[in-house]
């Protein structure tokens, strides 16, 4: 049988089109390659972001005025006052160890298996934790809510349970654990931030924290006029 069909493609006409899908992907492999180049420096500039990040926070710190003396012991003693409400429940639970949240004033792990793990699951806290307490929504015992309701990042966990004064301390001043935050950063976090402020305001019969916002902002001042000078 003779091939008579005008539209048959012969050899030389096959090379056309496989030297265009050759060309093609070639070209993929460039681009992709080129796009894992660019990624790659992406990352590179996060991490440099980063690192620019924590250091103009430690120039903001050494800009601040040096305490004096007085100063320095008035600091040191009120992080010890900080500290209780950094380490009571309504922040610590939000603050642990682990990759697990805690809850009530025991502080036990979050019923239900709740985790980062839960979360890369795609349980997301806002499944059940909405913008304000659930008994201001008329669902009595229900869970908490305050914006953006969540756990710190997994890379700064900025951990509050189970640390000494000092350690809590170190830890808190250094920007690059504690979210490329100053002293004046962190200063008004615990001012204004909602879920700082739903400490004082936890729903349910949840204690609060030990002292008044206005006197823990008041110790934090002291401690930050200090220059973040930490307990022995
Ligand atoms: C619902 C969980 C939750 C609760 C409750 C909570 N926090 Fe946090 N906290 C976070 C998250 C999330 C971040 C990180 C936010 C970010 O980096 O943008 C954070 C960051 C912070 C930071 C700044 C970074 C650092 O190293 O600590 C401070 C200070 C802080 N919280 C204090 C408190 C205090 C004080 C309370 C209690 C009055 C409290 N938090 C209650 C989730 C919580
Ligand atoms: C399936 C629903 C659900 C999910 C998802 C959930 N929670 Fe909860 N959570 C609750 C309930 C209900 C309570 C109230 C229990 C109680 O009264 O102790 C609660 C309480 C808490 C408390 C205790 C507050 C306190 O100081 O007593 C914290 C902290 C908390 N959740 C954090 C989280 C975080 C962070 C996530 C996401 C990683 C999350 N939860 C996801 C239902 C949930």
């Amino acid at each position: 049988m003779t091939h008579t069909t005008p539209t048959h493609t012969g050899p030389s006409q096959n090379a056309r089109p496989k030297g265009q899908l050759w060309l093609a992907l070639t070209g993929l492999v460039l681009i992709t390659s080129a796009a894992s180049l660019a990624l790659a420096e992406g990352d590179k500039a996060k991490d440099g972001e980063e690192e620019n990040a924590a250091a103009a926070a430690l120039e903001a710190n050494a800009a601040l005025p040096e305490p004096s003396g007085d100063q320095v012991v008035a600091g040191r003693k009120a992080f010890i006052e900080v500290a209780k409400v950094l380490q009571s429940p309504r922040c610590m639970n939000c603050h642990p160890t682990g990759d697990r949240p805690l809850q009530t004033d025991q502080s036990v792990p979050h019923a239900m298996n709740i985790s980062r793990e839960s979360l890369k699951s795609g349980m997301a806290c806002s499944t059940c934790h909405r913008e304000e307490n659930s008994d201001e929504i008329g669902i009595i015992g229900g869970p908490p809510g305050a914006p953006h309701w969540g756990l710190p990042p997994e890379e700064t966990p900025m951990i509050f349970q189970d640390l000494s004064p000092a350690l809590l301390c170190d830890q808190l001043q250094d920007p690059v654990k504690n979210g490329n935050r100053s002293l004046q950063d962190l200063l008004e976090h615990v001012t204004k931030d909602p879920l700082v402020l739903w400490g004082w305001n936890p729903g349910g019969n949840r204690t609060k924290p030990p002292l008044t916002h206005q006197e823990f902002v008041r110790n934090f001042t002291l401690w930050v006029q200090a220059k973040g000078a930490c307990p022995e």
